[in-house]
């Protein structure tokens, strides 16, 4: 039983309804029932095992929004900021898992600190343009359900850098594992202008983030692709490095630079890439990107790239071929089809020091994260 003086209700003389509050519950109690809430939340948020059968039922581009905004609602219950351990230093990042959230789940970083509050040991945010850009027209987005996977077009659909960084300044100090971003040019910059874009996006987030993923490999940009070779490809990561390095000087921080490569290179393109990525002083990599090859799948399938569980074999063996060029201290971060423990497994012997996942979080929800987060 309550003990009288801390009800917090008052009984109405004489009535059975509860009329008013004698007195405010005390900061004590609501802390305390905000702390059991959140103790309770990780199963709210396997909901979306069973909300997943509804969501699929929407457009997914429609699904995905719906997501995002559940997950930024998520991110401003209150709650007790959880401790992370953020001792195993990968790459000059430290991370509490090697599992992060692939590029493109967030692109404006709308839902960053309930994404921060899941299991992820490092966000990417993203795609980002120096202005902002509708897309390509809709549908761009596609469930391939028997084959676990994704077929998207986007065409970096995204709100422009200024207005990301603006959301990094506000929730940053909120979210308690490394994040970064991830940039493109706009889709009408001319390929011979597009340095500029990639310029322009890293200087603006180089002090506020842990790295920066350039991006040259989406496949639903026209000629974005062709940034991948030999002479573009060099001018553009001996700028980037030189403005990482400057930077380094003034503010005493170092951004780490990735490039992030399609998984559609021959082994002569990769290795020819990652020889000019080791000797212009990149510090990592992203393998893979999605792909425009339909390997075992209906071939009747819509343009874009392929994402998810197909993905992974082309991905795995990009990661290798990476590793075996790149060296044994080269960051590789592998991305494509990563599902599972064993998924994760075979990624990180293939050389991958750090993981991510987009598709697999979209079929399986972040329930997915727990076994994945203890990935060594
Ligand atoms: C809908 C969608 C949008 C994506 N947008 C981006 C993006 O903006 N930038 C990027 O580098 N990769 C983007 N990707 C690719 C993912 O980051 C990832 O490389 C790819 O999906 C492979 O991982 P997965 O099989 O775990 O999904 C996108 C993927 C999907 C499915």
């Amino acid at each position: 039983m309550i003990p009288k003086s801390k009800k917090p209700y008052r009984l109405h003389k004489n009535k059975t309804t509860i009329l008013a509050r004698t007195r405010n519950p005390s900061v004590d109690t609501i802390d305390a029932t905000l702390e059991k809430l959140f103790r309770i939340l990780p199963s709210i948020v396997n909901i979306y095992e069973l909300l997943r059968p509804f969501l699929f039922t929407l457009p997914p581009e429609w699904a995905h929004q719906l997501t995002l905004n559940a997950l930024r609602w998520y991110g401003y219950l209150p709650a007790k900021k959880i401790k992370r351990d953020l001792t195993v230093e990968v790459g000059g990042l430290h991370v509490p898992s090697r599992v992060g959230l692939a590029a493109g789940f967030d692109k404006d970083g709308i839902a960053m600190r309930g994404l921060s509050k899941l299991n992820f040991g490092f966000l990417e945010f993203g795609a980002v343009t120096p202005r902002s850009q509708p897309g390509n027209p809709r549908p761009r987005v596609f469930r391939l359900r028997n084959d676990f996977a994704l077929i998207n077009r986007l065409g970096f659909n995204n709100q422009g850098i200024d207005a990301l960084i603006q959301k990094i300044v506000k929730e940053e100090p909120q979210v308690n594992v490394p994040i970064g971003i991830n940039i493109g040019k706009n889709f009408d910059t001319p390929l011979d202008l597009a340095i500029g874009d990639y310029e322009y996006c890293f200087e603006r987030a180089n002090s506020l983030v842990d790295f920066v993923t350039i991006n040259i490999s989406s496949p639903n940009t026209p000629g974005l692709r062709d940034l991948q070779s030999a002479e573009p490809v060099q001018a553009l990561l001996a700028r980037l490095v030189r403005l990482r390095d400057s930077n380094v000087k003034h503010s005493q921080k170092r951004t780490l630079l990735l490039v992030k490569i399609s998984p559609d290179l021959s082994a002569g393109e990769l290795e020819r890439l990652c020889t000019t990525i080791r000797e212009e002083g990149v510090d990592g990599i992203v393998a893979t990107n999605t792909t425009i090859t339909r390997q075992d799948i209906d071939v009747d399938q819509p343009q874009g790239g392929l994402s998810g569980r197909p993905l992974f074999p082309l991905a795995l063996e990009c990661v290798k071929l990476a590793r075996s060029f790149l060296g044994e201290e080269f960051l590789i971060v592998g991305c494509g089809g990563i599902w599972d423990s064993s998924t994760a497994k075979q990624m990180r012997e293939a050389g991958a020091d750090l993981l991510q996942i987009y598709t697999g979080l979209v079929y399986q929800g972040p329930r997915c994260l727990r076994s994945l987060s203890q990935t060594d």
